[in-house]
């Protein structure tokens, strides 16, 4: 029989083959003008933020000791829920370590069939994160994906199934992470209220930078009771973390059933005090975010000047499409000798044939930033 660790590199041998071979970039590199993290409102180096979490480390400690249930519950831990959900107009908000295992473990426990009665009916936007797919997967529930943002497309699988005696569930994200398009949230939102749907939102992408405060696409809408709202702390808050803002009976279902948050240790106050300081300073960032946004549509123009595809983007995220992966790494590689760090994205992350690289835009960026980016591109395309 083959050895087990042969079957490993044999799989690493094929990934390589393909141009799908992750590595990790060397973590000694410095001075690059970086546009592959997701820092959208340059806050992971802010005083107030390491001052914030030194506070609450000397007050509460390093770590949480447990999970929230038992140990591991602070005063920041709920401080910070009470202001996500104040600021997201929802009843109630609950944190978890990381936005990854918010969507696994809350997902799977929305989409419980042993509470449900019946395998849910979920409606799932084709792009979603890899971490909503996991949430399904877990509750075994299959998907009925709709086309990228194509709402008539998910009325008529709405309507289709309109007999069924099942629950319905939506799943979206409002701004996509690897296409920096977005999502109506309202029309969703409607859509769902119509098919007696429950609505779960990733705002991952759109925390900090979209609303009319910052707190998100959804701070403009005016949330259901059956909406839940998910999103991160470990982008434009520049730390890490998930969160849900949702009605305090979700909230109260998701401490009794989401594996992520009974079975694992709180996040640490360090953490968490962190994230409620850049929360609190989102309000005043609204000239950063307009100058941010508009940065991203002159770079987008500038794209498409150089015969460049920046795909459906109106945000903060820039995609260059660039087909194949062995391209999207040239690239990459070309512009990582001139000294400037992208993303380069392949399948299984984006669908074959949309291999590209992912411009993450943030405050911190100037205007000669993006001219020498721009600069770099012209040489390659
Ligand atoms: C849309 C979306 N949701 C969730 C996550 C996971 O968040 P985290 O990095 O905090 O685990 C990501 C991460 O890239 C994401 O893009």
């Amino acid at each position: 029989m083959t050895d087990i660790l042969e079957r490993y590199a044999a799989a690493m041998t094929s990934l390589a083959a393909q141009g799908l071979l992750r590595r990790l970039p060397d973590a000694a590199a410095t001075g690059q003008l970086d546009f592959s993290g997701n820092d959208y409102m340059g806050l992971a180096k802010r005083p107030e933020l390491v001052d914030a979490a030194l506070e609450a480390g000397r007050k509460y400690g390093a770590g949480s000791t447990g999970s929230r249930l038992l140990s591991g519950n602070t005063p920041v831990h709920t401080a910070f829920e009470a202001r996500i959900a104040a600021d997201k107009g929802t009843e109630a908000a609950l944190i978890f370590a990381s936005g990854y295992q918010t969507n696994a473990s809350c997902i799977a426990a929305l989409l419980d069939r042993t509470v449900l009665g019946a395998e849910p009916l979920v409606f799932a936007d084709k792009l979603n994160h890899a971490s909503m797919h996991l949430g399904c997967a877990l509750a075994g529930a299959r998907q009925l994906r709709y086309r990228h943002l194509d709402l008539s497309h998910l009325k008529a699988l709405l309507e289709k199934h309109a007999d069924e005696d099942r629950p319905r569930v939506i799943l979206s994200e409002s701004v996509f992470g690897m296409d920096g398009d977005q999502a109506d949230v309202a029309a969703l939102q409607a859509l769902a209220l119509e098919h007696g749907a429950l609505l779960y939102v990733d705002e991952a992408h759109a925390t900090g930078v979209f609303g009319p405060r910052g707190f998100g696409l959804c701070e403009a809408v005016e949330l259901a009771t059956t909406t839940v709202v998910m999103g991160t702390m470990s982008k434009a808050l520049g730390t890490s973390g998930g969160y849900v803002a949702c009605s305090r009976l979700v909230r109260d279902y998701l401490i009794n059933k989401s594996g992520g948050f009974i079975f694992s240790t709180a996040p640490s106050p360090l953490v968490v005090a962190a994230g409620l300081s850049a929360w609190e300073l989102l309000p005043g960032l609204d000239a950063e975010r307009r100058a941010l946004l508009a940065r991203a549509e002159r770079l987008r123009q500038g794209l498409r000047k150089l015969g460049l595809d920046p795909g459906g983007s109106t945000t903060h995220i820039v995609p260059v499409i660039l087909g194949t992966p062995e391209r999207t790494l040239a690239v990459k590689e070309r512009l990582a000798q001139r000294g400037i760090l992208v993303s380069a994205v392949r399948p299984p992350t984006v669908p074959q044939g949309t291999s590209r690289l992912r411009l993450g835009l943030s405050a911190a960026h100037t205007d000669a930033d993006m001219a020498r980016l721009l600069d770099a591109l012209g040489g390659l395309a």
